[in-house]
């Protein structure tokens, strides 16, 4: 999109003469790859875009993805799509990339493999690192984008719903995050946007933790952890449960980590460092009996991946947030052996404070086992 080249070469000091970025095989996919070139569907393994300072973007491609890449450039202004056969994709970085020229890589995605074919490919190049450039760019999110997490907020928020209703005394951890899963499809994901997290008992009280086959009795605290992919962008949400026999002291933790959300969201503006909005939270459960049991930072940026690059709200964000940035606020407690609570929202920056994308009720919730 040429808006957004325009804005990553603005965010970029030194300027080099063009940014490319490279693809290697799947996880190690650039999300930036996406964030400059719009397309809905595909890989795109192998990959690789030149991104010049007039806006225009150079796409190149294989086969597998190559009739995507065409649609989606037609409505895509400033993209051009070279199709490549096996091998080809070398001569024509070095076709479209001066010799001399000063490359801006993404130093934070790019393969260490994929760089080396880099120094083979433009022998004479300079290349210096993009990453922080992109990485600018990309924070503050465009209304487009933010309609597309808000559309994968709400997918999530319905599914958070729906939670208390599958719930059932010796389901396994690890049906109940195939039925939220199944049910964020059914809804019109395209997939989560990272491995679900259900954790029953003591197990909730590890923030990332993978669902196994323990299966729910009554006392436990559940914490469900997961979110839903909208057209490649992603929404994170966080919902803790009681089921059965209640517990005193986990009612009073959750109520705690309420608290702290709100004291966040009570100074959640623009101009605020991500590192206050941090302190407010952890202030709330520091004076509590629960001092020390946040373990984690408040939250993260969100977009194009759930963890959208570096800032959001962590003791060491110094950067001050910005009307469009999209961020999670997840303080959470964790009383290990026993169960955890974390809840979690996300949430728009906005020139007066911030706007919920997500919406499912935060509050207590004991379920009968
Ligand atoms: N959703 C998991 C995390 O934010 O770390
Ligand atoms: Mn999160």
């Amino acid at each position: 999109m040429k808006s957004r080249v325009e804005k990553v070469f603005r965010n970029l000091d030194p300027k080099p003469d063009v940014v490319l970025l490279m693809n290697s095989v799947d996880p190690h996919i650039d999300g930036c790859f996406f964030y400059l070139f719009d397309v809905p569907g595909g890989l795109f393994e192998g990959s690789v875009e030149i991104a010049h300072p007039d806006g225009q973007l150079d796409v190149i491609t294989g086969a597998l993805e190559a009739d995507t890449a065409d649609l989606a450039a037609q409505h895509d202004h400033g993209v051009t799509v070279h199709r490549v056969g096996r091998g080809e994709t070398a001569n024509l970085v070095k076709k479209l990339v001066p010799g001399s020229a000063t490359v801006g890589l993404n130093f934070r995605e790019l393969t260490h493999a994929g760089y080396n074919q880099l120094t083979e490919m433009l022998p004479s190049a300079k290349f210096i690192d993009a990453g922080v450039g992109l990485q600018k760019a990309r924070a503050t999110k465009e209304p487009s984008e933010v309609e597309r997490i808000r559309s994968a907020a709400a997918i999530g928020s319905k599914v958070a719903l729906r939670i208390p209703s599958m719930l059932k005394t010796g389901m396994t951890e690890l049906e109940l995050a195939a039925e939220m899963e199944y049910q964020m499809n059914r809804e019109g994901a395209n997939g989560r946007s990272f491995s679900t997290i259900v954790g029953f008992g003591a197990h909730s009280a590890e923030p990332h933790y993978s669902p196994d086959g323990t299966r729910l009795k009554s006392g436990d605290s559940i914490v469900c952890d997961f979110g839903a992919w909208f057209r490649r962008y992603a929404c994170d949400i966080t919902r803790s449960f009681h089921f059965g026999a209640p517990d005193a002291e986990m009612k009073a933790v959750h109520e705690c980590v309420e608290a702290a959300q709100q004291a966040a969201l009570a100074v959640l503006r623009p101009g605020v460092p991500g590192k206050e909005v941090h302190a407010a939270a952890e202030a709330v459960i520091n004076a509590s009996r629960w001092k020390g049991r946040f373990t984690h930072g408040l939250g993260h940026s969100l977009g194009l991946a759930v963890h959208d690059g570096s800032g959001g709200l962590a003791p060491n964000v110094d950067d001050p947030l910005e009307v469009g940035m999209v961020v999670t606020v997840e303080p959470g407690i964790y009383l290990t052996g026993k169960g955890g609570v974390r809840i979690e929202d996300d949430v728009v920056i906005t020139k007066t404070g911030y706007e919920f994308l997500t919406t499912a009720p935060r509050g207590y919730l004991e379920v009968a086992a």
